[in-house]
């Protein structure tokens, strides 16, 4: 536009914010959730125009990264997401630090019920001789947890579950790998 003038600079964003020093500081690692924020790009626009008072909102949070810097800059937030994973990955969030419980995988390792979950294709996603493995750690999960030992388990059966699966490990998203050839 005649008679104005545009000042562009480069920035890296995973630089440019104080209160977020990594992209895997604190909580913002916990999962690989697909197509996740990193959290410097939320920061940044918080840090540099967010006032006191002010709330957030993301209707397709995810994993819940926007919420959790929010958090960090002491705004107010509210997340929405179709997936119900993030109200327990917020729940995690929010959990208050107590003493590991060491014997939690002899316990796994002794229960004795199996939880299947009610899929015709189970075998599809995960080899077979891995099954009876997955399920008993979920039996525990469903049949013995208590709530605080449910939070500390989710996200390591979550990723034991996908380890071991058809899927490649560095593909976020759940789907059975082309490279897979079964019987
Ligand atoms: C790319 S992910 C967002 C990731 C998020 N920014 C984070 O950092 O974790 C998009 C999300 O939109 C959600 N989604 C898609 N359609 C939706 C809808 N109609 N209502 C609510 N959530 C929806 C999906 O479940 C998915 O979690």
């Amino acid at each position: 536009m005649a008679g104005s003038k545009t000042l562009e600079h480069e920035i890296l964003l995973r630089k440019a914010v104080l209160k977020i020093p990594s992209s895997n500081f604190g909580v913002f690692s916990l999962y690989k959730y697909p197509a996740k924020f990193t959290p410097q790009v939320p920061a940044f626009v918080m840090e540099n125009y967010a006032k006191k008072g002010m709330k957030v909102f993301d209707p397709f949070a995810g994993f819940g990264t926007v919420g959790y810097t929010a958090r960090v800059y002491g705004l107010e937030y509210e997340l929405w997401d179709l997936n119900p994973l993030l109200e327990y990955f917020h729940s995690l969030c929010e959990m208050e630090p107590k003493p590991l419980d060491k014997s939690l995988v002899d316990k796994i390792k002794a229960h004795p019920q199996e939880f299947i979950p009610d899929w015709s294709n189970l075998e599809y996603w995960h080899p077979v001789e891995f099954i009876s493995l997955l399920s008993k750690a979920w039996g525990f999960y469903h049949q013995a947890a208590d709530e605080y030992t449910k939070k500390l388990l989710l996200v390591p059966l979550l990723k034991l579950t996908k380890y071991f699966s058809y899927a490649d490990e560095k593909v976020h998203k759940l789907y059975k790998s082309k490279y897979t050839h079964v019987g």
